[in-house]
């Protein structure tokens, strides 16, 4: 199979910045996907449906500054605090833009210093989201210092998530970007209220990629690239059939120089291949006919929305990617693969 056209695809994870940067790389996700969930670690956070609707003003036109793209419908995420208010779910609820509800774990990673201190402050607007139906997204990591930052994603599931999920059992739930067997498992284990998102890069490095030949500065992201076990858990997770498995690709970038230097920012940016990069995955895998779903109808299906009706069409032909890519103010991003081969192209 050389060629494969599939329904076009959304992405359930991704960063798009403000200002400048939004500018700059919302092209790239406009080319591929047709709807993207946006995460809301802005500074300060998109923790209101007001901020939420001025943001999704900003990228729409951001989406009108570059002329030729095709449509594109940013759904908008709520940053949950320890302040977040029950009402402020119901005006999410009712405003049909906001789609879903981001808990960082406080510290865990890129402007999460706003971020949820201990879930039972939340209690209260978690069970209104239970009540309501609105998914709660989940950074799943603890950020304890006595925890190996390789096992955060595990610890979390017994310290934090199965407590908050026999407290909330109905609370509809995505546990965002999986890296590990433990949470692959604990997924497919779960009701359908639960659903996870796996990005590409996790799908296709171990954390050797993070030391190869070197210290790898854009093979940094949180939570960070496991072992390998659990890298071939996810593939086979993704590539399983399971509906609940879907495309978030965590695209998530930041200039070279906050990546390049002595504490750099956690973060790969792949929205330059966000699908081509899948398509290696799967195919690495020998199941590139379980990709459609992955990417295209499970994430739909589960968030309750229609399937997209345009398709794209993938080429297995190999590119080179470029060694950067203009960001905001004068500055550049390194995309995932600089200067090196991706197997599969769009169009
Ligand atoms: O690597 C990451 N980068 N993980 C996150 O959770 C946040 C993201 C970012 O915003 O840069
Ligand atoms: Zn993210």
């Amino acid at each position: 199979m050389d060629t494969l056209t599939i329904t076009r695809p959304d992405d359930w994870h991704l960063h798009l910045r403000d200002d400048a940067a939004l500018v700059a790389v919302l092209p790239d996700t406009a080319r591929r996907f047709a709807r993207a969930i946006v995460m809301p670690n802005l500074r300060p956070p998109v923790s209101t449906t007001a901020l939420a609707a001025e943001y999704r003003g900003r990228i729409l036109a951001a989406h009108a500054a570059t002329p030729g793209l095709p449509p594109f419908e940013p759904l908008m995420v709520l940053y949950l605090t320890d302040n977040t208010a029950p009402d402020e779910i119901d005006r999410a609820c009712d405003s049909g833009f906001v789609h879903a509800v981001k808990l960082y774990p406080a510290g865990a990673t890129t402007n999460s210093d706003s971020g949820v201190t201990d879930v039972m402050r939340c209690d209260a607007a978690l069970a209104r989201m239970a009540e309501r139906g609105l998914p709660l997204l989940i950074h799943g990591e603890v950020t304890d210092g006595d925890v190996d930052v390789f096992d955060r994603e595990a610890v979390f599931i017994e310290r934090v998530l199965r407590p908050l999920l026999a407290r909330h059992p109905s609370l509809r739930v995505v546990f965002e970007h999986i890296t590990t067997k433990d949470a692959a498992e604990f997924v497919a284990a779960a009701g359908d209220n639960i659903a996870a998102t796996v990005t590409a890069h996790h799908l296709l490095m171990n954390r050797n990629a993070l030391f190869a030949g070197g210290v790898r500065p854009h093979h940094y992201c949180l939570p960070v690239l496991k072992r390998e076990v659990h890298r071939a858990a996810l593939v086979e997770a993704v590539t399983s059939g399971n509906r609940r498995f879907f495309l978030g690709t965590d695209s998530a970038p930041h200039a070279k120089g906050a990546k390049e230097t002595a504490c750099g920012c956690a973060g790969c940016y792949t929205s330059h291949a966000g699908i081509e990069l899948y398509a290696e995955a799967f195919d690495a895998a020998g199941a590139l006919d379980r990709l459609e779903a992955f990417a295209s109808f499970n994430g739909p299906d589960w968030y309750g929305l229609p399937r997209n009706a345009s398709q794209i069409t993938l080429r297995r032909l190999d590119w080179t990617v470029k060694a950067s890519q203009p960001f905001a103010d004068g500055e550049v991003l390194v995309p995932l693969r600089a200067g090196e081969r991706v197997a599969w192209q769009l169009g």
